[in-house]
C-alpha cells in the first residue's frame, strides 16, 4: 500500500512508523488512522515497532481537529472507532511496541503512545488530553489507558483540567520509561528494541499477550494464563536453546520455533 501521511521502514527486526503531517504536528486525521492501521498490520512480525513524528516539535498532537469540525454523533462515533481499531491492534500484535515521543502527544496522540508497550519521551515533550478543552472526552481509549498507568487521582486531574505534563513529570507519574535529550531519543529507542529482539521471540510475544489479557481478569485467572504459557514454552526449540546456551555460557540463537 502506498501511503501519503505516515513513512514506513519495515525490517523483520525493528520496524519504524513515523507520522509525517508535521504542518499539522502530525494530527491523526481518518486517512493518517487508517494508514497506521494497515502499517502496523503489515510490520506485526517485526519483532519491535517504534512508533513517532515527523518533524522537532511534535509526535502527534492529537486527532484531527479540522476534521472533526463538520462531525455529527454518528461519524464522531466512526472517527472514534478507528483509533479503537488502531490502538487495540497494537496491543495485540506479537510485536514489541515503543513510541518514541518526540514533542507534543495531545489527545489522540497522546492515547497512541499509550496504547504501546514502552513510551521513551524528548525533553521537549509534552503530553495531555485536552479534549474537555474542545467540548469532547478523549476518544481514542484515553480515559481507560491513562488511568491504568498513572492512576485515577492523576488521570482524572489531567483529563478533567486538560492540563499537560513536561516530560520529566510524565516520567515521575509513570507515563514514560525515560527521558532522552531530543537528538538521543530514537538512538535509545533503537537499542532498546534491540535487547528485546536478542530475546526469545516466542517469550516476548507470550510476555506481551499475558500482561495486556492479564489487565481484564482476576488475578487468579491470570496467574493461571502464565502457569500455562510458561509450561507451553518448554516444548519449543527457542526454550532449549535458550537453557542450553546458558549451561555452555554463550548467547543463544533463537529461531523463534
Ligand atoms: N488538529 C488539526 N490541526 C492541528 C492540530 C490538531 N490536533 N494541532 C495543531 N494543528 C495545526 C494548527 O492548526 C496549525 O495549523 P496552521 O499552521 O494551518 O494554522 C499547525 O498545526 C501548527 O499549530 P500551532 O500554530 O497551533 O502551533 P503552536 O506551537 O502554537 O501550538 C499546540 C502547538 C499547543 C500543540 C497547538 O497546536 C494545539 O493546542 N493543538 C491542539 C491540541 C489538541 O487539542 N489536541 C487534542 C485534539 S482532540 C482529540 O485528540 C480527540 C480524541 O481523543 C480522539
Amino acid at each position: 500500500m502506498a501511503y501519503e501521511n505516515i513513512l514506513v521502514e519495515r525490517d523483520p527486526t525493528i520496524s519504524t512508523l513515523t507520522v509525517n503531517r508535521p504542518k499539522a504536528l502530525n494530527a491523526l486525521n481518518s486517512q493518517t488512522l487508517r494508514e497506521l492501521t494497515q502499517a502496523v498490520r503489515e510490520c506485526a512480525d517485526s519483532r519491535v515497532i517504534i512508533l513517532t513524528g515527523a518533524g522537532d516539535k511534535a509526535f502527534v498532537a492529537g486527532a484531527d481537529i479540522s476534521e472533526m469540525v463538520p462531525m455529527g454523533p454518528w461519524k464522531a462515533r466512526e472517527f472514534s472507532e478507528l483509533g479503537h481499531v488502531l490502538t487495540a491492534l497494537i496491543e495485540d500484535i506479537p510485536a514489541a511496541t515503543i513510541a518514541a515521543v518526540n514533542g507534543y502527544a495531545l489527545g489522540g496522540g497522546l492515547e497512541l503512545a499509550v496504547a504501546c508497550d514502552m513510551i521513551f519521551a524528548s525533553e521537549n515533550a509534552r503530553m495531555g488530553l485536552p479534549e474537555v478543552t474542545l467540548g469532547v472526552t478523549p476518544g481514542f481509549g484515553g480515559t481507560q489507558r491513562l488511568v491504568r498507568l498513572v492512576g485515577k487521582l492523576r488521570a482524572k486531574e489531567m483529563i478533567f483540567t486538560g492540563d499537560w505534563v513536561d516530560a520529566k513529570r510524565a516520567y515521575e507519574i509513570g507515563l514514560a520509561n525515560a527521558v532522552l535529550p531530543r537528538e538521543k531519543l530514537l538512538e535509545h529507542c533503537r537499542s532498546v528494541a534491540q535487547k528485546i529482539a536478542q530475546k526469545g521471540p516466542l517469550a516476548v510475544a507470550r510476555a506481551k499477550r499475558l500482561v495486556e489479557r492479564g489487565y481484564d481478569m482476576t488475578l487468579r485467572a491470570a496467574n493461571r494464563q502464565e502457569a500455562e504459557s510458561f509450561a507451553l514454552l518448554f516444548d519449543t526449540e527457542d526454550r532449549r536453546e535458550g537453557m542450553r546456551a546458558f549451561v555452555e555460557k554463550r548467547s543463544a540463537k533463537f529461531t523463534g520455533k
